[in-house]
Order: structure tokens, then C-alpha cells, then sequence
């Protein structure tokens, strides 16, 4: 290499640090909405040894989603989701192909149908119910105001483990549930922090990361262990429920059995139901809590309505919240405003591609700005606003499955989020009777409660967990 190739390859080196350790700290999607601004619908990132894509309009997003679903359908990892998917042996983080087909395959029985959720509906209407019974019985609550979210939390635990392993926890102070909450916090930090992006980007900074990572591996192990230990192997020997009914779980063995399969698989399964499933949910359970607080004339046209359509004081069932338009729009507001997973989860393709006429080199992050397709002032009127109207309104035709590709919350297409089917009543059933049972106020000497967003790889959840006033309703 002689002199001034050197000089070259080292500023290229340093200008990709820089670009790596700076642009790579925030790749949130407000900023990457400010790069579509600047650089247009598709452009692309070259973060060191990694090409990212990201894609910010409807027809680009129907283009990589649904026309070639198949050449971008793959995932990309990074040196931490290696650790924590054993490098794709789980569903979520797998490429587009026969692993991922059977993944799914196996899971749906057990999680994505409308028998499912008949099956549970009454178990999510139970903890709703046992979350109203304890913020009632709490005094704090309807005086000073409570943290709201850490009862939702233990709520979405339960709704979820009942399905996967027909449990539950008693209490907050269920030491398991302790155990667990914290292993799984520490998972989606490690995960979603931009933290490691500089040693991911550029490998000879790898050496710098062996802490970070160390750290990684020791939570995955406790955690598979954890799983194993204090549920799977447990429900090993049970065959089925007290009721007779077979829970995921016992779906999900009797495929290891056949051997389609191994051991490790059903622990990555039960690893990503915990992640992609309970804090997608919470967050958008917090979100919707919060814009309701904050904007009390549309918490009270949807308490008419429950009150007008189901009854003052009749709880409020999973089929009643087909019934309620206003609820249904508010679900769909808050989804909109506030989308859990703002990027989609990155998309990869496995070979070079072309899209819009430019060369997708193989192997690049393609990451869809669904945040921005649903928050563009070009497509959407004020949508700054938290609006329900709208989807009773000039958007009434917008469903969340992915009907129209300005709105993709849950996703469309291949890799779309088969958990649509459950979130969507969890989260009608829970605001509904919250709303229903409760008044929903900010803390004495507050008049708004604060929603700075915080985001993460692709993950947008409130920074700060809001104290909320709940004056229980006489009927
Ligand atoms: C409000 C709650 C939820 C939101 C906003 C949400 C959103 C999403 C999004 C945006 C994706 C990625 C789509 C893509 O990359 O194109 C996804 C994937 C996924 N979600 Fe959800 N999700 C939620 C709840 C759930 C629940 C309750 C479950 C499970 C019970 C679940 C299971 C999954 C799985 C397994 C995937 C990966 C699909 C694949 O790669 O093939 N999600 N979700």
C-alpha cells in the first residue's frame, strides 16, 4: 500500500468513526425523518462495515413489505442480537426462509388465532378487573396519584403468561415476577441502546465492546435459564391445565417431541414473546394513558360512549370494544402518535437488490420510517394533533393490519406482527376499563404529564413513567 492510498484508507477510517459514534448514537426516527427531508424517501447510510437504508414513503414501504416481501424479508442482527437469538435460532430475528416458515408455523396455533383469544379474552377481562380492585383499594391513588404503569406491567405479565404457560403472578412482589421483570429490562436495554453501534459498525472497535457484551451473555444465561428452570420444564411434566386446555407452551413441546424442533428453540420462543409481545403492549397501554390524561375531553367522549353503549358501571367485555367506534379510534390514535416500534423491526435482504432504480447492496439494515408514514404532514392533516377523530373522519377507511401503507403500526406483509390479534383487544379491554371505572388526572400541581419520548434501536417508549391521579367513578 503505498503512502496516499494509507492517508486515504485512514481519513475514510476516521470519517467513518466519526459517522459510526455520532449519526450512530441516534438513529431515532425523528432524525431520520429530518435525513427524508434533506436526502428523500430512500437514501443511504454507510455506517462503517454496515449499509443502512431507510425507507420514508408509502409506495417505498410497499415496495420492500409487499412487492419484494420476499428479497426484504430477511432480518439483521448485530453483535448483541447474536447473544441474545443464539445468533437467529428464534422467530423474530431469523432470516426469510425455511427456519423462520416453520417458527411461525409452530407458534400460530398456540398464539395468533381467534381461538386464542377466545380462550383467554376472559383471563385479560380478570386482570383488567383485578388491576381496577387494586388501584380502588389504594388510597394514594385517588389523592397524590400512583405509578400506574407498574400495575399495568405485572397486568401484562400475567395477561401473556397465562397464554404461554397458564400462570400468573399474585402480587408487584411476587419474587419471581421480580426476578423476571428484571432480567427482561436488562435484555431490552443492553438490546435497544445505541451504546454499541460504534463497535457493531466498525470491527476493529470490537475489543472495546468485550465488557458490554460480556454483560449480554451473562443475562441471556440467566435468563434461558430462568425460563427453563421455573416454566418450561415444569410444564414438561403436566399435561395439560387444571380446565383441560392446552396452553402455548404445550404446543410448543409437543413439536420439540416430533422433533421439528430442538430444546433451545422453545427457549428462544418463550424469549420472544417476552419481548415482542408484553413491553410493545405496555408501552402503548402508557402512551394511550397518557394522551388521555393530557387531553381530558376526548377521556370523557369515549367514558360516554362506554357509559351510552355497554352501561354505566357493566364491565366492559372483549366483544363490547367492537361496539365502541371511539375507543377503537383512540387504540388506533395512539398507535399512530405514539407507534411502539417506530422503524418496524429492521428489514434485511439476503442478496444485492435494486429499489427505486438504486442498487441495495445484499446484506443491507432497511429500515421503514413507519413513524413518519403515519406522522408526514403530506399525508395527514395536523398530525401533530392527538386526533381520534380522524379515524372516524377523513381516515375512517384506515384499519391497523396494514390496509393502507401511510398507517403500519403492527407492520404488513411476511414479517408482519402476528400479535396484532391479541394486542389490539388487550389493549381496548384495558383502556376501556380504566376510562370506565376511573377518572384519569395528572398529579396535584401538574396540569399535563410530561411525554418526552425516548427511543431506542427501533423501540419509542415514554422517558419518564408517569405519576397518574385515579379517582375511582360511583356508579
Ligand atoms: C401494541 C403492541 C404491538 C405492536 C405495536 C407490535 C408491533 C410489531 C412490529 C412493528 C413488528 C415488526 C413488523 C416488521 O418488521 O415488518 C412486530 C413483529 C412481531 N411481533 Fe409485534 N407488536 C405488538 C404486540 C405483539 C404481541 C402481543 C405479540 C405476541 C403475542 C407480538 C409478536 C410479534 C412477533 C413474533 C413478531 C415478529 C414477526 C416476524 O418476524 O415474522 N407482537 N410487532
Amino acid at each position: 500500500m503505498d503512502l496516499l492510498l494509507l492517508e486515504k484508507t485512514l481519513l475514510g477510517l476516521f470519517f467513518a468513526i466519526v459517522v459510526a459514534t455520532v449519526v450512530g448514537d441516534d438513529l431515532n426516527h425523528r432524525n431520520l425523518s429530518d435525513y427524508a427531508k434533506k436526502f428523500g424517501n430512500v437514501f443511504l447510510l454507510r455506517m462503517g462495515q454496515r449499509n443502512l437504508v431507510v425507507v420514508s414513503s408509502p409506495d417505498l414501504a410497499k415496495e420492500v413489505l409487499h412487492t419484494q416481501g420476499v428479497e426484504f424479508g430477511s432480518r439483521t442482527r448485530n453483535v448483541v442480537f447474536d447473544i441474545f437469538t443464539g445468533k437467529g435460532q428464534d422467530m423474530v430475528f431469523t432470516v426469510y426462509g425455511e427456519h423462520w416458515r416453520k417458527m411461525r408455523r409452530i407458534m400460530t396455533v398456540p398464539f395468533f388465532t381467534n381461538k386464542v383469544v377466545q380462550q383467554y379474552r376472559h383471563g385479560w377481562e380478570a386482570e383488567a378487573a383485578a388491576v381496577v380492585e387494586d388501584v380502588k383499594k389504594n388510597p394514594e391513588a385517588a389523592k397524590n396519584g400512583i405509578v400506574l404503569r407498574r400495575r399495568l406491567q405485572l397486568m401484562m405479565y400475567n395477561n401473556m403468561y397465562r397464554i404461554m404457560f397458564d400462570r400468573r403472578f399474585e402480587s408487584e412482589d411476587d419474587p419471581l415476577f421480580v426476578k423476571l421483570k428484571a432480567l427482561n429490562g436488562e435484555r431490552s436495554r443492553l438490546a435497544q441502546s445505541f451504546e454499541y453501534n460504534y463497535g457493531d459498525f466498525i470491527p476493529i472497535l470490537r475489543p472495546f465492546l468485550r465488557g458490554y457484551l460480556k454483560i449480554c451473555k451473562e443475562v441471556k444465561q440467566r435468563r434461558l435459564q430462568l425460563f427453563k428452570e421455573y416454566f418450561v420444564d415444569e410444564r414438561n411434566t403436566k399435561a395439560t391445565s387444571n380446565d383441560g386446555l392446552k396452553c402455548a407452551i404445550d404446543h410448543i413441546l409437543e413439536a420439540q417431541q416430533k422433533g421439528e424442533i430442538n430444546e433451545d428453540n422453545v427457549l428462544y420462543i418463550v424469549e420472544n414473546i417476552n419481548v415482542a409481545a408484553i413491553e410493545t403492549t405496555l408501552w402503548s397501554i402508557e402512551w394511550g394513558v397518557a394522551e388521555l390524561v393530557n387531553h381530558p375531553e376526548i377521556q370523557k367522549k369515549l367514558r360516554d360512549e362506554i357509559d351510552t353503549v355497554i352501561g354505566p358501571g357493566v364491565p366492559l367485555t372483549e366483544p363490547d370494544t367492537y361496539k365502541l367506534p371511539y375507543l377503537q379510534a383512540v387504540i388506533k390514535e395512539t398507535l399512530r402518535l405514539r407507534m411502539a416500534i417506530p422503524l418496524l423491526v429492521p428489514h434485511m435482504n439476503l442478496h444485492d437488490a435494486t429499489l427505486a432504480g438504486y442498487d441495495i447492496p445484499a446484506e443491507s439494515k432497511i429500515l421503514v420510517n413507519a413513524w413518519w408514514l403515519a406522522n408526514n404532514p403530506a399525508h395527514w392533516k395536523n398530525p401533530e394533533e392527538f386526533r381520534p377523530e380522524r379515524f372516524l373522519e377523513e381516515e375512517s377507511s384506515v384499519e391497523a393490519n396494514g390496509n393502507d401503507f401511510r398507517y403500519l403500526p403492527f407492520g404488513v406483509g411476511r414479517r408482519s406482527c402476528p400479535g396484532i390479534i391479541l394486542a389490539l383487544p388487550i389493549l381496548g379491554i384495558t383502556l376501556g376499563r380504566l376510562v370506565q371505572n376511573f377518572e384519569l388526572l395528572p398529579p396535584p400541581g401538574q396540569s399535563k404529564l410530561d411525554t418526552t419520548e425516548k427511543g431506542g434501536q427501533f423501540s419509542l417508549h415514554i422517558l419518564k413513567h408517569s405519576t397518574i391521579v385515579l379517582k375511582p367513578r360511583s356508579f
